[in-house]
């Protein structure tokens, strides 16, 4: 797909190659050098020549009248020298005849790519650890991993959505323990997970006065490992409660999983590879446990089998990791996690390196950092955390209150309210760089003004309602002379800029990339809503054009809520 930047960029590329014999640039190196002016008064995009002047041996305002010289086609109305910049304006004639009818074709596709066709992307993310709270800090995981799937799909790659449940370990033993000891059957079914966290908490507090209870936790998860029947029955009922209920925070966000393979899915894997490793001579015994010694790469030693032979986490990765390329042969492994997990994600890459895999470089870790609540830091072994679950909760409640105050009576509210409520904190969140932390403020996040995701759905229903207002989409032949008002150029500018925030958003995995564009895009249009008359423009053309306009909006806005699992909604 052509973006006005590329094609800028080939055409200075072009030119430069007719200055030096042997070219060292490359079309997209000029098409990086490329930026966007603060100003709109200094043009649309400027190119600062400074980086050639070396290779050129000129000073830049000489290599811009050398580069600028008959520049122009039908993207490129003018391209001007001001000192060592060029500066490009892009022709309305390509912005309303060309991107506009674009848009209106390739309806949701617009913005899509297919270099990622044939190829394949694995995608490991919110797996949480089955009996313990899904609480806020998995939210990270779970929306930017989503967000993540939906961009590489979007660029055509094949891709397979792996919820990588922590189903296995310790804390089963400890599970079984305190169900044993302070459990029922009738609690836990009438109680569902709540029952199995409190009881999960439970153990927590009575190991602290009563340590010999770890051990019987440990001695039951080995139990566990060797297939005892009665632990594995209890273990596959806690999963299964867990599972509904995750479903249910999944539903609301719109996310599905292609795979729900989780840890416990490794282990009749774990011998063959802790015989791969023996073999290898990468395998050392360390006070009795297995080990891999990573020392020469100034990371601690990798834990592959505790003393008493029961497998770990980062053993269960790596068996993960060989059994995904051969059943996937995936051209990307990316694994969301929060950054607490950076260390062990870059020992299992360095093991699965020694074991001379040349594909763990295509082994990627994506961290993020951590989330608190209201200033609040969030526990998982304590009962003092916050589950997603309420947190979706409280804010679809709030939007209800804030519906009831603006008297907004709808059929579908309580679909409505949802939508907005998770929608309020999906966008929040993502809003903010991904590897930072973050305080979530419940009120911030629900404002309908601002950079908020109820500002942004709001906008997305005004697209809607102008639609329906007019009766319906018009089909006009438009063309440069339609735009009148520099807000409506302004708008098409912005959204000629969707396929190359899609780019950057693959290329830098920061869904980021799209909450701000979903922000630039609903103040260009509400800009545009504010200056221009749509349905009650003068003349049938205008309106039509004004139309036209609104609806090509609609569509990138909505194609890129649904690059970040934000739902759509035609009336608030
Ligand atoms: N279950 C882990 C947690 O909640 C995350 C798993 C991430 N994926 C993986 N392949 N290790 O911390």
């Amino acid at each position: 797909m052509l973006t006005v930047k590329k094609h800028i960029g080939e055409c200075l590329y072009e030119k430069y190659t007719g200055l030096v014999s042997t070219p060292t640039m490359s079309a997209s190196d000029f098409e990086g050098f490329l930026e966007y002016p603060p100003d709109e008064a200094l043009g649309d995009l400027a190119f600062p020549c400074f980086k050639l002047s070396r290779e050129l041996k000129m000073a830049p305002p000489a290599i811009a009248a050398k580069l600028c010289d008959n520049l122009g086609d039908d993207i490129i109305d003018r391209a001007v020298t001001a000192g060592g910049y060029i500066n490009f304006y892009i022709s309305p004639d390509y912005l309303a005849g060309k991107l506009l009818p674009e848009i209106v074709e390739k309806r949701e596709k617009y913005g899509s790519f297919d270099f990622g066709k044939g190829k394949t992307v694995v995608l490991d993310y919110s797996s949480p650890n089955v009996a313990k709270p899904f609480h806020i800090g998995h939210l990270g995981t779970t929306v930017i991993g989503h967000a993540l799937k939906m961009l590489h799909s979007f660029a055509g790659y094949h891709c397979v959505g792996i919820n990588h449940l922590g189903d296995w370990g310790t804390q089963f033993g400890k599970m079984i323990v305190a169900y044993r000891k302070w459990g029922s059957r009738e609690a836990v079914e009438k109680g569902g997970v709540d029952e199995l966290v409190s009881l999960y908490v439970k153990f927590h507090e009575e190991a602290e006065k009563d340590p010999s209870l770890e051990d019987e936790a440990r001695a039951e998860f080995t139990k566990l490992e060797h297939r005892d029947e009665e632990d594995l029955k209890l273990w596959k009922w806690f999963i299964d409660l867990s599972l509904v209920e995750y479903e249910k925070t999944y539903k609301q966000l719109g996310i599905t999983f292609d795979s729900y393979c989780g840890e416990s899915f490794y282990t009749d894997k774990m011998p063959a590879v802790v015989e791969e490793l023996r073999e290898k001579h990468l395998l050392e015994i360390d006070d009795g446990a297995s080990i891999v010694n990573l020392e020469k790469y100034n990371m601690p030693p990798c834990l592959i089998l505790k003393k008493d032979g029961s497998t770990l986490y980062p053993a269960r990765d790596i068996a993960a990791a060989i059994y995904r390329k051969k059943t996937y042969n995936f051209d990307k492994c990316i694994y969301v996690t929060s950054a607490g997990q950076s260390l062990h994600f870059a020992q299992i890459f360095k093991v699965v390196e020694l074991m001379g895999y040349d594909w763990a470089k295509q082994l990627i870790h994506v961290p993020y950092g951590t989330v608190s609540l209201n200033g609040s830091k969030l526990a998982t072994r304590t009962g003092n955390v916050i589950l997603l679950r309420d947190l979706f909760s409280e804010a679809i409640d709030k939007v209800k209150e804030i519906m009831d105050e603006k008297h907004t009576s709808l059929e579908n509210r309580d679909e409505v309210a949802e939508a907005v409520g998770v929608g309020a904190i999906v966008y929040y969140y993502l809003s903010n760089n991904r590897i930072k932390d973050i305080n979530f403020v419940l009120e911030d996040a629900l404002n309908f003004d601002g950079n908020t995701g109820p500002y942004a759905q709001y906008t997305y229903a005004r697209t809607c309602s102008i639609i329906s207002k007019a009766g319906g989409v018009p089909e006009i032949t438009p063309t440069g002379a339609d735009i009148t008002d520099p807000s409506e150029a302004a708008l098409l500018k912005t959204l000629s800029l969707f396929p190359e925030k899609v780019l950057e958003a693959i290329d830098e995995l920061e869904p980021l990339v799209i909450a701000r564009y979903i922000y630039e895009i609903c103040t260009s249009f509400n800009r545009f809503y504010h200056e221009c008359q749509i349905v009650t423009a003068s003349s049938q053309r205008t309106r039509d054009f004004r139309v036209l306009l609104t609806d090509c909006t609609r569509t990138v806005l909505g194609s890129a809520f649904d690059l970040i699992c934000m739902k759509k909604t035609e009336k608030i």
